[in-house]
């Protein structure tokens, strides 16, 4: 496996994924620079968090490839892949921590599996590098119920950082945090990304993280990437689907054209 320190550390290329008869994504294009953050922004349903299954691999696609750090994922053996998916972390949306294991032992999760042969006391150090990072070190010892929504996501985050990831995947990240909580997030992905140099790919809705951690923008519309580019030339870009998810503070439902809204949502494929 080798990537040249220039080369995009995902490439998506005319990716296709069916759901039973349904394609909820077609002919989608897209490449990750390393260090960048990219975010993946459209309506609910569009097939954003369908994309980044995809790229890892849970998803298996009906056409197209996927290149995650320089390895094409249809051509990769096993072991290949695995050595892949240990350089890349994944914060699901929901953060999928296990309620009965505490913080420490989520995040300890990816790294025993990694490398088994750990001794227990470097796997707890490692730990407590991780939880110190978000700013958990006082919570090792809770489990998931015991947090609130922010702290869910930055334990999320830890374990998502676990293996020190070359490329970080994160599915809203900030989804029904207050705006300050939010803000702090997206301040420690940013910080993380300056740390790290990992490149991130960011799946949100708001607005204000949008503004706040992008290099680059992907939107998708209806399970298609409708623009793909720099922060500005995306956000400033005259096409009506992206108006309609960009100005939509001053775009009140009942004022919004009712097909456009549909289509954000991919509903014309309902
Ligand atoms: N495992 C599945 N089986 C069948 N359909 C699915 C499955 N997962 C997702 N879908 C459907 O695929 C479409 C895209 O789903 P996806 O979760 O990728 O959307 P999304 O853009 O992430 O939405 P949201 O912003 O609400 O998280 C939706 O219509 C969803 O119902
Ligand atoms: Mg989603």
């Amino acid at each position: 496996m080798s990537v040249a320190a220039q080369d995009p550390v995902v490439v998506v290329e005319d990716l296709a994924v069916r759901y039973g008869l349904r394609e909820v994504l077609t002919g989608v294009t897209l490449s990750v620079a390393p260090g960048e953050v990219h975010v993946v922004v459209g309506g609910s349903g569009c097939g954003k968090s369908t994309l980044l299954k995809a790229i890892v691999g849970l998803v298996q696609p009906t056409r197209g490839e996927v290149s995650l750090l320089g390895v094409c994922q249809r051509t990769a053996d096993e072991p290949e892949w695995q050595q892949v998916l240990r350089r890349t972390g994944v914060l699901f949306q929901g953060g999928a921590l296990i309620n009965s294991l505490s913080l420490a032992d989520n995040v300890a999760l990816p790294i025993r599996e990694c490398a088994p042969e750990l001794p227990e006391a470097v796997v707890a150090e490692m730990v407590a590098m991780k939880l110190a990072m978000v700013g958990l070190s006082h919570a090792v010892h809770l489990n998931p119920p015991q947090l609130s929504g922010g702290m869910k996501k930055r334990a999320a985050l830890a374990r998502a950082m676990a293996l020190d990831p070359t490329v970080l995947f994160c599915d809203e990240p900030s989804a029904g945090l207050d705006p300050v909580t939010a803000a702090d997030l997206d301040r420690l992905l940013l910080d993380l990304r300056d740390r790290f140099g990992m490149a991130v790919v960011v799946v949100t809705h708001e607005l204000a993280s949008i503004e706040q951690i992008a290099d680059r923008i992907t939107m998708l519309v209806a399970g298609k990437v409708i623009v793909s580019g720099a922060k500005r030339q995306v956000m400033e870009a005259k096409v009506a689907e992206v108006r309609a998810f960009f100005d939509r503070e001053n775009t009140p439902r009942d004022r919004g054209d009712p097909s456009v809204l549909a289509a954000l949502c991919g509903k014309e494929r309902a």
